[in-house]
């Protein structure tokens, strides 16, 4: 393939510039420490405002090691690129942030630098936390700031060569980040537009929903596309309506604040958490939520209608309905009292089901839904050490024959094995 000269040419402008723009990022000066300030220092009413802020940010999800102290950090994120882990953010002067100014802390969220000026890995979503407003800032500020001082230091990173070399950062920021609060559309609500905020700032919900370049960057163009993160689909956000019941506002924000929506399934996997944090914020929040991502929606294609399916079942599929009977029916079955009370969805309605691969179905299976809060109508037992990849495919294809009016899956006891790999190695 020969390029235009014009084209090489302005591909080394754009290089060079970029190279520029990136070496003018790397090394960034230290702010300079400050003492702890006095938990008094801090009004109530930014505090309170603070801690909506930071449930809304799901600051707590990434910043808590399992079993671990809150905000203490130590939690291992999974990349491809290797494991990054969540700093402390509690007061400590030492190991967590107790020695930084809000000038400081602003610049971390809307810059990804730290105090002592060493960039940030986009683990951390400051791309998207770039968007909230100073007052949402502060806030946040004066709330961890008034934390219980937790001394806690993570363990280092363990990223592969050369993305160990921090600076590095400076040239994906040059092509991921477009630093800066929200600007509000004025020809939209404040509704819509307090939606997009949380959605695309705080919220941070593209981070998962969309798919990422080889560079783990969210594809342009794409956000809300649905994307892969820790071993479980986040199904696209913006064909809500493809669904077998298509969504509506009200039970979007049921199933933001609850985890469960009567016509759809349950929040499991990495969208559990993110649905507790939404369970503290004011209703009037994830109604806006709900708003905006109603407003993102593509044009579906016109359905199909139902594939051909076979008459005689496959072996897989008889198996797994030995299995589904003996395991699933007592909660699943058209019997069970859960669904006869209407309160359970049926797995014909489940995005996961329906889906074009099984994965999130084979997460549930293995994984199940652990006791949360009081809720015992959320709990599923996990089936990991129960069954074998066979059996899971098995199920898998059952449900999916049984309840979908989608193609049969392939492969299903291959995407069990490597499901489980990945699991074990997180
Ligand atoms: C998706 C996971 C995730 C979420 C959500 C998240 N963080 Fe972080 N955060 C990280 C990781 C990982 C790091 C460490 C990055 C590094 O070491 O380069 C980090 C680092 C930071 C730092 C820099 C601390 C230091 O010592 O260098 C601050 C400040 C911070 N986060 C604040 C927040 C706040 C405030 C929120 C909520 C609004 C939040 N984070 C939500 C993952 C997250
Ligand atoms: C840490 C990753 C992560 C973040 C952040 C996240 N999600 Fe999710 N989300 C998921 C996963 C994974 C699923 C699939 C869960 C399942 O099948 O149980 C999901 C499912 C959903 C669903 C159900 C979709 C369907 O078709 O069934 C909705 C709606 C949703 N998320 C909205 C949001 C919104 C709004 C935000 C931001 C406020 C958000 N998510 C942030 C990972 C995430
Ligand atoms: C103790 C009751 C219980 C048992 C037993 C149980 N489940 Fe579940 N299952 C649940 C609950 C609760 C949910 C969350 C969604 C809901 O309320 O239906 C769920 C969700 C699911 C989903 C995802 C539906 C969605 O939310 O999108 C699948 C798939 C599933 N179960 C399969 C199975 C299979 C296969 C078995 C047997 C191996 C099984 N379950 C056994 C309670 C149960």
């Amino acid at each position: 393939m020969t390029l235009k000269p014009r084209l090489l040419w302005g591909g080394g402008v754009f290089v060079a510039a970029m190279v520029i723009a990136a070496i003018t990022l790397m090394w960034k000066p230290a702010i300079v420490p400050i003492i702890p300030p006095p938990a008094a220092s801090f009004d109530a009413q930014t505090r309170l405002a603070g801690a909506r802020v930071v449930a809304l940010g799901d600051c707590i999800v990434c910043h808590t090691a399992k079993g671990g102290q809150p905000f203490a950090g130590g939690l291992p994120l999974a990349t491809p690129f290797g494991t990054i882990y969540a700093t402390n953010i509690t007061p400590d002067a030492e190991t967590g942030i107790g020695t930084w100014s809000l000038e400081a802390f602003t610049r971390a969220i809307r810059y990804g630098i730290a105090r002592d000026g060493h960039l940030l890995y986009p683990a951390f979503p400051y791309i998207h936390f770039t968007r909230m407003s100073d007052g949402d800032i502060s806030a946040a500020y004066a709330y961890l700031m008034t934390r219980d001082p937790v001394k806690a230091t993570a363990p280092s990173n363990k990223l592969i060569f050369p993305l160990n070399f921090r600076p590095l950062l400076a040239f994906w920021n040059v092509l991921f980040l477009r630093p800066g609060p929200q600007a509000s559309d004025p020809s939209k609500d404040p509704q819509w537009n307090r939606g997009k905020l949380l959605v695309d700032g705080l919220g941070h919900c593209a981070s998962c929903h969309s798919p990422l370049n080889l560079i783990g960057g969210e594809e342009r163009g794409r956000a809300f596309d649905g994307g892969v993160v820790d071993g479980w689909e986040a199904p696209p956000l913006n064909a809500l309506g493809a669904a077998t019941k298509p969504w509506t506002q009200a039970q979007l924000v049921t199933y933001l604040r609850t985890g469960r929506a009567s016509e759809h399934g349950a929040a499991a996997g990495p969208m559990l958490p993110v649905t507790r944090d939404l369970a503290a914020v004011p209703e009037a929040d994830v109604q806006a939520i709900a708003t905006y991502l109603l407003s993102v929606q593509k044009p579906q294609p016109a359905a199909t209608g139902a594939p051909a399916q076979s008459v005689a079942l496959s072996t897989d599929v008889q198996n797994g309905a030995v299995l589904f009977a003996a395991s699933c029916a007592q909660c699943h079955g058209p019997h069970a009292p859960m669904q006869s009370i209407g309160e359970r969805p049926t797995l014909a309605f489940s995005t996961a089901v329906n889906a074009t691969t099984p994965r999130n179905v084979i997460q549930m299976i293995l994984g199940g839904i652990n006791w949360h809060g009081e809720d015992t109508m959320n709990y599923m037992p996990a089936f990991n050490q129960v069954y074998s990849d066979q059996q899971v495919a098995d199920l898998a294809s059952y449900i999916r024959a049984t309840y979908s009016q989608r193609a049969p899956w392939t492969d299903v006891e291959k995407t069990v094995e490597n499901i489980r790999k990945e699991n074990d190695a997180r």
